[in-house]
């Protein structure tokens, strides 16, 4: 049986990414830290999957940690998720990101090497293509960062390419993330963020829940459909089933991959409140303010490569994706606390 260890594995993706490969019929061996996800995870994970998950409490800074873990399970391959991935956050704390998000991946790789395990999933993500030269994004667009959180992603990319280079043994997957929304269909695991979100959804899901008493749009003054932003919404499950088919490749075929995982759809601020009031039952209230400095007007994905080269599409719809995640938050109106 393939044994994968999953980095940032009490995450939002990597939850739901850890259930999609038990599901596969991978081995998993979980890893976080704690410092941006709850240990009820591990609790849900355990109800879910019907066995107590295999878990290692560790930072991706902390090299000798990371040879432990190594030494007590025969890893095949690693799926990096661990990364703080505020936008502002970054902005303000620029150091502590270069360190988890590029250290991490660069002591994953090292502890890696050491023990000789050379196929890796990489949680990137669309930011990496920064301004764009043309929509949809493909995976040949032009890369750029335009914060810091990009540019550990865009750092972490390349460095990844460098490592390729160095040893052709290395087999890895690219994996350029558009915007997860949605969650598992049990509604025992999903978004939890700490403090005020700063994603759409989980903000939307925490009005309607009433912790928060209306939704700002960030922007009525777009050049789009209604005047509000378009992102390409993916339902999580979809991305966690995408992880799954770029494991597969990398072991099946040997060969590396750089891919976009999303719907290849956009989809406005005001047609996600619509669709989830309709998911929902509830209303959302919003008003229309300034726009947030650094947003894009719109992107979304070109999803060929994914499904000529892994044989992956995305499945579920917005509404499902509302549905789940209102699913979630209702039976769940705190998160994990
Ligand atoms: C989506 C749309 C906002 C909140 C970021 C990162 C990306 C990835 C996902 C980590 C935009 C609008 C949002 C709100 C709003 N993160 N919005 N009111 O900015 O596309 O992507 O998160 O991997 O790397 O860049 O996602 O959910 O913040 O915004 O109007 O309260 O919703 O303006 O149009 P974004 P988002």
């Amino acid at each position: 049986m393939t044994t994968v260890l999953l980095t940032g594995a009490a995450g939002y993706i990597g939850s739901h990414t850890w259930l999609a490969l038990q599901a596969a019929g991978f081995s998993v061996v979980g890893l976080d830290d704690f410092s941006n996800s709850s240990p009820e995870v591990l609790e849900r994970l355990r109800e879910l999957g019907g066995r107590r998950p295999v878990f290692e409490r560790a930072s991706v800074t902390d090299a000798a940690a990371l040879d432990a873990v190594f030494a007590r399970h025969r890893i095949d391959a690693v799926v990096h998720f661990a990364a703080f991935k505020a936008v502002g956050e970054s902005a303000a704390q620029p150091l502590a990101y270069y360190a988890n998000n590029v250290g991490g991946l660069v002591g994953t790789c090292q502890a890696m090497q050491r023990h000789g395990v050379k196929t890796l999933v990489f949680s990137s993500s669309a930011t990496v293509y920064g301004e764009p030269k043309y929509l949809p994004y493909d995976e040949a667009h032009p890369l750029s960062a335009m914060n810091v959180y990009g540019r550990t992603k865009l750092f972490g990319e390349q460095i990844l390419r460098d490592l390729e280079a160095s040893d052709p043994a290395w087999k890895i997957a690219w994996l350029r993330y558009f915007n997860p929304v949605g969650a598992h269909e049990s509604g025992r695991i999903g978004e939890d963020p700490r403090g005020v979100p700063n994603n759409l959804m989980p903000y939307v899901t925490q009005v309607a829940v009433g912790r928060r008493e209306f939704l700002q749009v960030f922007g009525g003054d777009y050049d789009t459909p209604d005047g509000t932003g378009v992102r390409d919404y993916l339902h999580v499950m979809d991305l966690a089933e995408g992880h799954v088919a770029a494991l597969r490749y990398l072991l099946d075929h040997g060969a590396s991959i750089t891919t976009n995982l999303g719907t290849g759809q956009g989809t406005s601020v005001l047609q996600l409140v619509q669709a989830f009031e309709r998911a929902s039952g509830r209303p959302i209230p919003y008003r229309i303010v300034d726009r947030r400095p650094g947003d894009l007007p719109a992107f979304w994905a070109d999803p060929t490569l994914a499904r000529e080269r892994l044989g992956w599409r995305t499945r579920r719809d917005l509404d499902a994706m509302c549905a789940d995640s209102w699913r979630w938050q209702s039976a769940n109106p705190q998160g994990y606390a």
